[in-house]
């Protein structure tokens, strides 16, 4: 298995992101080095060739892509079990997004959902990347031979595109004993939790919320942790002993499924533990396990995130093993191509 994802690099991560993504890539890449096959890795890439489809600031996206990559080393990707890269820095990116370019049909991509949706009422002021950001997606994977690409529901059409631009080149351009890309699979991750802000029990945990205390953040220390939980929106009602006794009680369910979430309990153990107790008693304990878990990594997240030359240094290193995972396929296209 060589799985490759991209991680958009943008900072103020929160709780929702630890438990609704990063945490699962943890466990991939753990899983798949447990493996022990050979050939098999994980792939981890900030995607700021992507960020320059959208208006966006360049400070911002050198410190976003700098944070992300302290937040995930600190959440548990190891640059030693993976390869942990930003895009700018592996050129071959670009450029077999180019040599893709004559492959991809218009068609193609004008039938691309997201470009509808990003772009909005003024296609003609849309940049040409965020038009063509399919066919970079389809680079991203198909350069390193990607066997599985985990994907939400919103990024389905994309690798569907990445597989018939893929199939398309091999048929044009190979013999049919040597084609020189693999079409990747889908990877669909275990059920994440979706945590709901802290505020507001219909609305998803976001960096968005302008409202600091709907949020935990990743640099969030124990004072803070503990004071925002205790300050959470609840209600009035002891816990149920039950799954359904949560039915119409959004921030409860909320906060009960974190607790779930960040001891690996089910929701139903939960209640079976604090059934019958109202939330005096219930978030001193929610407050205790989350600062249990993410004290270290916010303690190792906030030092690393002022350690330039380490990250530097990360960033290097992985740039450095995904230029050589990626040499070959590069080679193969261009010499396909008649290049
Ligand atoms: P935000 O909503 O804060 O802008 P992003 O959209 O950048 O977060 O999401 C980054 C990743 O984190 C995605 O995989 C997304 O599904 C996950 N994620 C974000 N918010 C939550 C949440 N509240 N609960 C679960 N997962 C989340
Ligand atoms: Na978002």
């Amino acid at each position: 298995m060589r799985v490759v994802s991209g991680i958009q690099p943008t900072g103020n991560l929160h709780l929702g992101n630890y438990l609704g993504a990063i945490r699962n890539w943890v466990k991939m890449q753990d899983d798949i080095a447990a493996s022990g096959e050979e050939g098999s890795e994980c792939l981890f890439f900030l995607a700021d060739l992507h960020a320059i489809s959208m208006p966006h600031d360049p400070a911002e996206l050198k410190a976003g892509t700098l944070e992300m990559v302290a937040a995930l080393v600190a959440c548990g990707i190891d640059p030693d079990k993976s390869v942990l890269f930003n895009q700018a820095q592996v050129p071959a990116h670009a450029e077999l997004q180019w040599l893709l370019t004559g492959t991809a049909r218009m068609g193609w991509l004008n039938r691309m959902t997201q470009f509808k949706d990003k772009s909005g009422k003024n296609r003609e002021g849309a940049s040409l990347a965020l038009f063509s950001y399919p066919v970079l997606q389809a680079a991203d994977v198909l350069l390193y031979q990607a066997t599985h690409v985990p994907v939400g529901d919103d990024q389905k059409q994309h690798l569907e595109l990445a597989r018939d631009i893929a199939q398309k080149f091999n048929n044009d351009f190979c013999e049919d004993d040597a084609p020189v890309f693999t079409l990747p699979e889908p990877y669909i991750p275990p059920q994440a939790a979706r945590i709901m802000s802290l505020r507001d029990g219909s609305a998803k945990m976001s960096k968005s919320d302008p409202s600091e205390m709907s949020r935990i953040n990743l640099s969030d220390d124990a004072d803070t942790i503990m004071k925002k939980v205790k300050k959470a929106k609840s209600d009035a009602d002891a816990l149920p002993s039950e799954a359904g006794g949560l039915e119409g009680r959004p921030e409860a369910l909320n906060l009960v499924t974190i607790y779930a979430a960040i001891t690996g309990k089910s929701v139903e153990a939960v209640l079976g533990q604090f059934g019958g107790e109202g939330f005096g008693k219930f978030k001193p304990a929610l407050g205790e396990v989350l600062v249990e878990t993410l004290s270290p990594i916010s303690a190792r997240f906030r030092e690393l995130k002022e350690d330039r030359e380490s990250l530097d240094a990360i960033l290097a290193r992985g740039a450095a093993k995904a230029r050589e995972r990626g040499a070959r396929t590069l080679d193969n296209t261009y010499k396909a191509l008649g290049l």
